[in-house]
């Protein structure tokens, strides 16, 4: 059989940090609000129309290739989860595919907001184990900061831009849980949630991008019950358990509900990567950046077992078990 096995891991972060007394200096709001609800400290926000979605991915994936020790022309699929493409049409992964001068193969993107990259991976897995795809470049990619109602406190606070990405290849495997690469799989979706987290406008409906609206107690009351279920799938599928996970990287939404997830599902905080309070909510960007900050910094090492979880908007929810 074959599978999905990550060869190496890249981000990228606009260079511009904005803090919590700087918002507070404008808006209604303290950092001792946003870090007490949100673990939130700072966000990067990409500065002009120039460090666009493609911009960040493009950087993200060159940095992912050299960690794998490949060149673009090894790539023959780019799967890039982003809500906040440069252009309504075509697909930024279009884009990517260009600036790394790739001419072959496949590139799409996917739009699951900030369940995005567990999407995308789960996708490419599927493509590369059934034989059609070898190796893929796995993008989340967000410039939320173009999308967000910088008067709205209840939500401008919360989000920031970047880039993560992985390159997988498939390789043979055993079939058993001790294989290297993706495990398991598991996605949600739930369309009668769709108002509690969307964006005001759209091509089709306005004819506008429209910004971001969040019924934030509304989105938190459902975010643990939901990662919990994806998660419990996931072992429920592989026969694995909270004791075998070397790594959670979840997606960094609110330190609260990573906390409360990981003492749901009895996961140490010592093996919790969290990066919410340097990065804000970057929605599909989010996990790609976690883990690659915790690969550099020598925590998730190969053979590592990582467990990815996401929920978002739609609702949207997943989870993805990956040995390194
Ligand atoms: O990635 C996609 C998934 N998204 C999420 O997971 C987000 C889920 N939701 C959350 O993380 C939290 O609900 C928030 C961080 C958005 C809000 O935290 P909360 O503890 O649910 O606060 P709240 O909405 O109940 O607001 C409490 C108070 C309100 O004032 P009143 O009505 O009690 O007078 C808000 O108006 O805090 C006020 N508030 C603020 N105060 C200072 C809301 N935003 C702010 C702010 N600064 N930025």
């Amino acid at each position: 059989m074959l599978r999905s096995v990550v060869l190496g891991t890249g981000s990228a972060l606009p260079a511009k940090i904005v803090t919590n007394a700087e918002l507070a200096a404008t808006l209604d709001t303290s950092d001792e609000w946003i870090v007490q609800r949100t673990g939130i400290k700072q966000r990067h926000i990409s500065s002009g129309f120039e460090e666009t979605t493609s911009v960040l991915a493009t950087r993200a994936a060159e940095a992912a290739l050299a960690s794998a020790g490949l060149t673009a022309a090894d790539i023959d699929l780019i799967v890039l989860a982003t809500a906040t493409p440069d252009y309504t049409f075509p697909a930024t992964a279009t884009q990517v595919q260009y600036n790394l001068g790739i001419t072959r193969g496949a590139a799409f993107d996917l739009q699951a907001v900030c369940s995005g990259f567990v999407y995308a991976l789960s996708v490419a897995d599927k493509m590369i184990v059934s034989g059609m795809h070898k190796r893929a470049l796995v993008i989340g990619a967000e410039t939320f900061s173009r999308i967000l109602d910088w008067t709205d406190r209840t939500t401008c606070v919360l989000f920031g831009d970047g880039a993560g990405a992985v390159v997988i290849e498939a390789q043979s495997g055993t079939h058993s849980m001790s294989d290297r690469g993706v495990l398991t799989a598991h996605l949600r979706s739930d369309g009668r949630h769709r108002e509690k987290l969307y964006v005001d406008g759209g091509p089709s409906a306005t004819g506008t991008v429209g910004l971001l609206r969040m019924q934030g107690k509304e989105v938190f009351k459902h975010a643990v019950g939901m990662i919990t279920d994806v998660i419990e799938a996931a072992y429920a599928a592989t026969g694995l358990t909270s004791a075998d996970i070397d790594w959670f990287v979840p997606h960094q939404a609110n330190k609260r509900i990573i906390d409360a997830s990981a003492e749901k599902l009895k996961i140490p905080p010592e093996k919790v990567v969290i990066t919410v309070d340097i990065h804000g909510n970057t929605s599909a960007a989010s996990i790609p950046l976690a883990l690659d900050t915790a690969v550099k910094d020598g925590r998730i090492r190969k053979g590592h077992l990582v467990l990815l979880e996401a929920m978002g908007g739609g609702f949207t929810w997943g989870s993805v078990l990956v040995r390194m």
